[in-house]
């Protein structure tokens, strides 16, 4: 059995079968995409790997251990931790406090004993300040650890969320379209670091995107979903030759760019 194994996992809102019979087996380290237009099911197969949806059939099993039914922040603790398709940060903090903020959430059972300062509590906050930063070095931000995040450019503020994310010590991180609505530099960037990330903090990803001309070079493997179905499934030589996925992005108005 895989790492994750998900089967026949499929959800039903009122009459639309938003994702319909998906299957993925996902290896530890690996780099797998999830493509398709507009509507495919891509994000609402993150919100059931992360317990926001509950499936109507099928199974997430992530290391031997049955996940369907468990809480979101059990998810997170059983180690997988997403980005949001549209950002999500506390826009007002600085960008090391939005990094630490996600550790204290994680963590909120010791919130209570962070009232009380004892020494060893504020030897582990040191311990963090020291996690927070070399985090965010690792991503290219440290430079601007003490910027409000709302300050931040628009790429910047896409690796700040994945630096809260990482700040979750993840064995599965799941990115939705990472590289929306960037322009190229940034994207060139993004297309650097997401390989990086899963050598530097060993984790398997699974990324959501519509450029493909992002996704290519980077995925092991693709996922083709159209219309909560997979229509095609393979390696990313594979995948962009298959007709059926020119059919559904050309029909969907699509170039290979993703832009609509
Ligand atoms: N809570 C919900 N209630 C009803 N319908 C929903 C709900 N969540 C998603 N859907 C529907 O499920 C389908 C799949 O949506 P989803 O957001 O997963 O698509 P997507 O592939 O992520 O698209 P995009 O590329 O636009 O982000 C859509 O038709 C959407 O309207
Ligand atoms: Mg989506």
């Amino acid at each position: 059995m895989s790492f994750l194994e998900i089967t026949n996992l499929s959800i039903r809102f009122g009459g639309l079968v938003a994702v319909d019979d998906f299957n993925l087996s996902l290896e530890k380290g690996e780099l797998v995409a999830i493509i398709g237009p507009n509507g495919a099911g891509k994000t609402t197969i993150f919100n059931m790997l992360t317990g926001i949806y509950k499936p109507t059939t099928g199974s997430i099993v992530l290391d031997g251990e049955n996940m369907v039914g468990l809480k979101p922040y059990q998810f997170a603790r059983k180690g997988i931790t997403r980005t949001f398709q549209n950002i999500r940060l506390f826009s007002n903090a600085t960008v090391a406090d939005n990094v630490k903020i996600a550790h204290t959430m994680h963590n909120n059972q010791n919130l209570a004993k962070c009232m009380i300062r004892t020494p060893g509590m504020r030897k582990s906050e040191v311990e963090l300040d020291r996690r927070v930063i070399e985090l965010l070095d690792k991503l290219g931000l440290a430079d601007k650890a003490d910027f409000l995040a709302k300050n931040l450019p628009y790429g910047d503020q896409r690796r700040l969320e994945i630096a809260r994310a990482l700040m979750t010590e993840p064995k599965i991180l799941l990115l939705d379209e990472p590289v929306a609505g960037m322009i190229t530099t940034e994207l060139e960037d993004m297309a650097r670091l997401v390989p990086q990330i899963r050598r530097d903090f060993d984790v398997s990803i699974i990324l959501i995107e519509h450029h493909m001309n992002f996704v290519m070079p980077i995925a092991d493997r693709i996922k083709v979903l159209d219309f909560g179905k997979t229509i095609s499934e393979g390696t990313p030589e594979y995948v962009q030759k298959d007709p059926k996925v020119i059919e559904a992005y050309l029909g969907g108005g699509y170039t290979q760019n993703g832009t609509a």
